[in-house]
Formats: C-alpha cells, structure tokens, sequence
C-alpha cells in the first residue's frame, strides 16, 4: 500500500490508510467511503477507505456522530466525512496485518458526502466479477485493491523512468497523433479530416520518424511517455492503443542504448519493491536464441536447452528421423526433469507437440538403471539411446522429448515444449535478457520474406542484404524479461542512399518510397548524425512485475478482446451531419447489416 503523505485540504487532516499509534489523541477529519460496515448491539464499525488505505471508525449513536435515520441509513460506498479522535484500539482487537490496525477513529460527527446506490457488483475482492462488468465500471473497479495497486505502481514506474531519463540528460518532447502513416507493422488506425475530405490522417504506431526527425534537429537525447495506436489482433500483451517509453540517441549505437535500458530496467524495478542481481542483463545473438530456447523471447528463469541430435542419429535406421534428416532437417531434443508423468501425461505431450505442428514427437522416460523407456526404443540401437542420453544429461526420472522435422519446426515446437512443462511456477525471479543481431528479414514457409523490423533499421552490412537477403543480419535488439518481448529498438539508417537501398530491398518501390517518405528521405540529406534508439511497452513491463496475466490489468481504461469500451460504448455510430462534413457514407452493405441487427441507424446510405 502507498503511503506517501497526501496534501491535506479542508475536507480531510489526513488519508485514512495513514493513521498510526503515535496519532493517538489527535482530533482528525476523514473523508473517503464506507469499505465495510457491521453494527455491534448499537455500535457501529465502519472501515473508511481512501486512496491511502483504510481506517476503523467507531460510530456510537449516542455520542450523536449524526442522527439516528443517517447512522442507520449507511451503505457500503457512500461517501463520507467523519471527525473524530484517534485511539489505540482495545486489547484484543488489535490487527497487525494492516497498517492502521492499531488504532481507531471515535467519530464525533459523521457527514454524509454522497449516497450510492447498490453497486453492480461487490467490492470487496473476494467475489469474481465478470470482466466485461469490471470494464462497464472501471471506475468502481478501481475502487478495489487489485487495480488501485496496479494504478499505482505503473505510476511508480513511469516516474522512475522519467527520473533516469532525466539525470541521463535526455530532453521530453511530445510529438504529435495526428500524422502521416508510419510503417510498424500494423495497420493505421486513421482520422477523417473535415477541411480536406477524403483526406486521413493516421494515429502513429509509434512516434519512430518523429524522434529520427529529433535526431536531425540536433536534440541528440529525447525521450517521451508515448501513446502509440495499432490496428492488430488482440492478445493477452496487445492493446489497439498502448504507451511505450519512447527514446533516442543521437552519437549512440547499440552499446549506449543497451546501458541506457539497463539503468531505467533496474530502476523501475527496484522502486516497484523487486529485487534483481547486480550482473549485467543476459546478452544473445537472435541465433543463439532460436538455437538453444527455440524463441526470439526466451524465458531464461530456468536453462532446458535445446540439444541438435542430428549427428548422433546420423546413421539412424528410424525412419521417423532418417527420412528428415535426409531431407536436410533435424532431430533435437529437451530434458524436461522430473515429470513423473504417467503414459496419459506422456501423450499428452505428443498432442501438445503436434498441436504447435511437430508431426510427431518421441518422448523417452530414464530408468532407474539408466535405461530409456519410450514406444521407439525399439528402433534405435543402444548405442544411439546412450548417445541421446548423454546428450542430454539425462538421469532417472528424466523425461526427454525428441523432435524431428525442418530446423524451424523442431525448435519452434521444442521452444513451445520446454515453455509447456519448464514454466516456473509461483517463480518470481526477474529474468532479463538482451537478444541481439536480429534477422533483417523473417523467412516465411513457402521461402518469402518479410521485415522483421521497421524499415528505418541499419542492417549490420548492406552487401549481405542486397546479395543474400534471407541472411542478412540488422543492428536491432529487444529486451526479454520472464519470456515476454518488453521493448525493441535498433541503430537507424542515417543516410538517405541507405535508405533508399533498403526501401527496394524490402519490397518499397522508390516511387512508393518517394511518395510515402519522400519528405523522411529528404530530412536524411541535410547532414543526420548516426542514430539509435528504444522502446519499452510500459504495461508489459508493469503487468510481469504485478504479476498480472494481462496488461489489460495495469490500463487505466483497457478496451476488450474485440477493441470495444464497454464503459463510454466506442467505437459507436455517429451523427449523420458529422458524416456529412466529413464526406464520409457508410457503405450500404454496413447500413442493411445495421438493419438486419435491429439497431436503429444513425446514419444512412443516402447521406
Ligand atoms: P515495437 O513495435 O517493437 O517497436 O514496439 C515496442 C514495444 O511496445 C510494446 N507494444 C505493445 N504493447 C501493447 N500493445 C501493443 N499492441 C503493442 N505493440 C507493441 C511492446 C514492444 O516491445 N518504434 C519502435 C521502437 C524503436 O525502434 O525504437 C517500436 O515501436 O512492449
Ligand atoms: P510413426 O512412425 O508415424 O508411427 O511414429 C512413431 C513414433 O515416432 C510416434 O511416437 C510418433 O509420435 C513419433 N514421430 C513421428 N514423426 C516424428 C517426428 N517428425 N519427430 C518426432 N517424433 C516423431
């Protein structure tokens, strides 16, 4: 609970949840709402509850705090003010588990500020409410502790953000939300304007050409609390709006950046209550990464390598394996410990596999006498099963899983594995890692490419790009923590044929390029110095050290799984007029949708 001293107005002497045994004697004025209230033969026990925490105060009717019909009339959440004197609270009544159990306020009179109806849904955190109720009244809601703890802390963490940014001499600059299309990745989310219909703006998926443009204009240290805005598909980490810290360096490459995480990392966790070890965070290639966790975020709280079986199957006469190998694929495996799971559980895991699209998988249980039990020992000779079994370190109790297939296939669906049954549980280690040289370009199935960063990334050597794209290794990083993606940056292209160049290679016609950026390529020409920087999605960061299993959980106002507010009903209809001066008609096929739902249009086709 925050217990930072608040500004006393006239209302209130002090935050409830403030009250300690040294108050003790003192006159106070309290104002907050009724937490909890239980009438003992007479007297009545309310828990007053603020922002600061909450207080006991005692109302006895016959000190007349307030009339008979007030005191009898309370109700949960009403809002009240009470004056009253501090005591210690009677031996035996004492609770050591909250900060003000010691003591107690005899109210002297008791103002009722606000009378509320009965709530949708009960506040007092013990009870499940829907999360479609929760977000209808976020407002109630955050009355709870579990949202006012996270409100809370995510402010912890954007001040200690500003702090570091701050004394590292970086400048806030807030650039603008109503711009010109910036490629991240995602679709635009686009604004009409009124004086040039037909004309849109887009609201910035980050403000990633704005703070380039800050480099070119010489500030050579931005930073800002961004909100950013994606037209994507909802998961558990992605809002359609979300705010990232936003920095750059001018004079910067990879190394000042990584520092610079470092320190902001370490702080906001340090003032959020965590502890974290003083060693540098974990640094690996994107190579590594893949190789050993089978994912570009791997969670490193616990090891479970990957191991290449390949070439201690090389001569192997199972077909499941032979055949790919051949193939030029490969056969790798985990050590996922001490399952103790029974056949049931061991098929499971084949199912599990296949679901993450692994045709099969072999799993092998070490005997207490060394040996491996597994449906293909069979087909593998002993001395194959000792190899695998050395390989991967195994010992009796061990379960191994093998898969074979495409190199991508296989450690893709071992990076899934070793997530399913090496998630720690109950861990709450903070397991930072940096992974570095990323691919410029993802390498789809069917051999297609696409970037994997935004284009504006310097690629670690332009004739490795141009002659061998699939290769090609790009000066872009991200930071992992616990498994998650948190922020993601890289060394720019600061020169404008550069830019160019790597437009055509990534599929941007120059016309295009001209057309889209012309304005961006031509800033790069009046003399850009070299340029990096970084972004950390704040609720990500704020959600793993909550330990919430959703950012929606550390966002003020979130919006649902379908991008909807249950609360103010966006996205919604508009006026027909509004339409009008935009230019806009909504499509006819939309409008007799609209009809066939029964919902009444607003705004019709014949606009
Ligand atoms: P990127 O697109 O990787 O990089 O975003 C950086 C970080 O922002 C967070 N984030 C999100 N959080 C919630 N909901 C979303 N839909 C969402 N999308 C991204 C993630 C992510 O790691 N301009 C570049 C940064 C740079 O190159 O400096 C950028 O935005 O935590
Ligand atoms: P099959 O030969 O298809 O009957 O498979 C025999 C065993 O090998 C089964 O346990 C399968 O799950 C397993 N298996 C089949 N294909 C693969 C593969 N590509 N990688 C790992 N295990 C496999």
């Amino acid at each position: 609970m925050a217990q930072e001293p608040m500004k006393t107005g006239l209302m209130k002497t002090i935050g409830a949840g403030l009250l300690r045994e040294d108050d003790s004697g003192t006159e106070v004025q309290l104002a907050g709402w009724i937490g909890r209230r239980r009438d003992h033969g007479g007297v009545i026990f309310i828990d007053l509850r603020d922002s600061t925490g909450f207080a006991q105060v005692v109302l006895n009717p016959e000190d007349a705090p307030a009339s008979q019909d007030v005191l009898h009339g309370l109700r949960t959440e009403y809002c009240v003010q009470v004056t009253g004197t501090v005591r210690p609270r009677p031996e035996g009544t004492i609770n050591t588990d909250l900060p003000t159990g010691a003591v107690e306020v005899v109210a002297e009179r008791l103002t009722v500020l606000s009378a509320a109806e009965t709530l949708p849904f009960p506040l007092d955190g013990r009870t499940d409410v829907d999360e479609g109720l929760r977000l209808q009244y976020r407002y109630l809601d955050m009355r709870r502790e579990r949202v006012a703890r996270n409100l809370r802390a995510r402010s912890k963490a954007i001040r200690a953000m500003r702090n570091v940014m701050d004394e590292q001499g970086f400048l806030e600059v807030e650039t603008p939300t109503l711009i010109a299309s910036t490629p991240e990745g995602a679709r635009d989310m686009l604004v009409p304007s009124r004086l040039r219909q037909g004309q849109f703006y887009a609201l910035p998926q980050s403000p990633q050409l704005f703070k380039q443009l800050l480099m070119i204009g010489g500030v050579e240290r931005y930073y800002q609390i961004a909100r950013c805005y994606r037209d994507e598909d909802f998961r558990a980490d992605r809002q359609v709006e979300f705010t990232q810290l936003d920095f750059e360096g001018s004079f910067w490459g990879q190394e000042e950046v990584l520092e610079t995480i470092e320190l902001v990392a370490r702080r906001v966790v340090t003032d959020l209550g965590h502890s974290i070890a003083p060693d540098p965070f974990v640094r690996m290639t994107y190579a590594e990464a893949m190789e050993n966790y089978g994912s570009d975020k791997p969670d490193i709280r616990f090891d479970m390598k990957i191991v290449d079986l390949s070439a201690v199957l090389a001569q192997t006469e199972f077909k499941a394996f032979a055949g790919v190998l051949a193939d030029g694929g490969s056969v790798r495996g985990i050590n996922g410990g001490q399952l103790g799971l029974a056949r049931s559980g061991l098929d499971a895991l084949v199912s599990t596999a296949q679901e993450a699209g692994a045709k099969g998988l072999v799993w092998m249980v070490v005997e207490d006498d060394g040996s491996l039990r597994s449906p293909v020992a069979k087909f593998l000779s002993q001395s194959e099963l000792y190899a695998i079994a050395e390989a991967l370190d195994a010992v009796p109790g061990d379960t191994l899983m093998i898969v074979a297939d495409r190199t991508s296939t296989v450690l893709e669906v071992l990076g899934r594995m070793r997530l399913h049954v090496g998630q720690p549980e109950g861990h709450d280690d903070l397991a930072f890692a940096f992974v570095v040289d990323f691919p410029v370009f993802d390498v789809h199935e069917d051999g297609t490419l696409s970037p994997a960063h935004h284009p504006f990334t310097a690629p670690a050597s332009l004739e490795t790009l141009v002659d061998s794209p699939e290769t090609a290794v790009s000066k872009a990083y991200d930071l992992v923590l616990n498994g998650s993606e948190l922020g993601s940056g890289s060394v720019r292209i600061h020169d404008a044929s550069m830019q160019a160049k790597v437009f055509e290679v990534m599929g941007i016609s120059a016309d295009d390029a001209q057309r889209r950026f012309g304005w961006f390529l031509e800033a790069l020409r009046y003399g850009t110095p070299p340029h990096a920087g970084f972004a950390i999605g704040i609720a990500r960061f704020v959600s793993i050290l909550q330990g919430e299993p959703n950012i929606r959980e550390v966002i003020p106002f979130p919006k649902t799984q379908t991008g909807a507010d249950p609360l103010t009903g966006s996205p919604s209809r508009v006026e027909e007029d509004q339409l009008r001066e935009l230019g806009i008609r909504i499509a006819p096929d939309v409008v007799a949708a609209w009809a066939e739902e029964g919902g009444g249009a607003t705004a019709t086709p014949d606009v």
